[in-house]
């Protein structure tokens, strides 16, 4: 037949389809989550996520010297009896997140490290701030101590914060504490469109951060309103965010999508620790190739818009790449 159009001529060879490639991944696109604890000489591994640890700065540091992406995502995992109501262990300058800033920092001046900004692993009830008398979450005394706590990661020389909370105007907040701290050098990496997803099963278990009661569905955003979504994260671009974020990932690849075309902000999309162990779990029974698979969720991400994918792969996927 005498079809005009073949599609399958650009796919015929390697080079072909090199050649009208849509995105590449690169070493570049990815920032690395990184668990610190108390202590010296710690390595612990997580039964619900095979392949990530826990660590102590000294062993965050000695694997940061030779990770092959740009950044890396911190997040402290303090020791269960520091926990009370108001999280004060997010403030200590000797706590485990400013140490490991400090210790990834003199090993590896050049990297991005961007610190999560959270109270849900200090709280004693798992919740991402301060109870108000009706048991919810109160906004405003929580921003007050995320503003805090961000001046303690910068002091530290963390590059970048990232509130998670998702706490009304929390970006606002802590956009002023660092400006009144002297740190208007340090970004802001908003999770700004963090939904209450089940996917974040498994990072509750490594970072100990369950709540003790209720959900987080009183801020975390609701899955079925993309609207919702996007005019949040749009808020924080309003507020001062550097950067947005979308999290999960694969679940949310519309929101993702929708927000790139309506910001000129970098956007980042969070694969999840749930994310990470379907994967895994799948190839550990021998159902699907791990890399292959891992590779494909992180090129849909790119497609669907994101600047910069956070994984739990990222070393791996770095080291894959850069040999390529
Ligand atoms: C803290 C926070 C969470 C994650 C990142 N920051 C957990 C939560 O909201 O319960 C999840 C990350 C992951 O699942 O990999 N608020």
């Amino acid at each position: 037949m005498n079809y005009k159009t073949r599609m399958r001529r650009g796919r015929r060879t390697d080079a072909l389809r090199l050649l009208a490639r849509g995105v590449t991944l690169t070493t570049d696109d990815l920032i690395l989550p990184l668990f610190a604890v108390e202590g010296a000489r710690k390595t612990e591994s997580i039964d619900a996520m095979p392949g990530v640890f826990r660590m102590s700065a000294d062993r965050l540091a000695e694997k940061c010297e030779t990770l092959k992406c740009p950044g890396v995502m911190l997040f402290g995992v303090p020791p269960a009896d520091t926990k009370d109501s108001t999280g004060s262990y997010a403030l200590r300058e000797d706590g485990v997140v400013p140490e490991a800033v400090r210790a990834i920092k003199k090993s590896r001046p050049d990297l991005a490290v961007i610190t999560d900004l959270c109270l849900c692993g200090y709280t004693a009830h798992g919740h991402c701030g301060v109870l108000a008398e009706s048991g919810e979450v109160d906004n405003d005394a929580t921003i007050d101590l995320l503003g805090k706590s961000a001046l303690v990661h910068a002091a530290a020389g963390a590059d970048m914060v990232a509130p998670s909370a998702m706490m009304d105007h929390q970006v606002e907040a802590v956009r002023a504490a660092l400006d009144g701290g002297g740190f208007s050098r340090i970004g802001i990496m908003s999770y700004a469109a963090k939904f209450a997803s089940a996917f974040y099963g498994p990072f509750r278990d490594v970072a100990d951060s369950s709540p003790e009661f209720g959900s987080r569905a009183g801020y975390q955003l609701p899955p079925e309103n993309r609207e919702e979504a996007v005019r949040d994260a749009l808020l924080d671009e309003a507020e001062g965010a550097d950067w947005l974020m979308v999290k999960p990932s694969l679940p949310y690849l519309d929101v993702l999508s929708e927000l790139t075309a309506q910001t000129r902000l970098p956007v980042a999309a969070y694969q999840v620790s749930g994310e990470y162990s379907m994967i895994k779990s799948a190839a550990e029974n021998g159902q699907i190739d791990e890399t292959d698979a891992f590779f494909e969720t992180l090129t849909a991400m790119k497609r669907a818009g994101a600047a910069a994918m956070i994984t739990y792969w990222a070393e791996e996927a770095a080291e894959v790449l850069s040999r390529l």
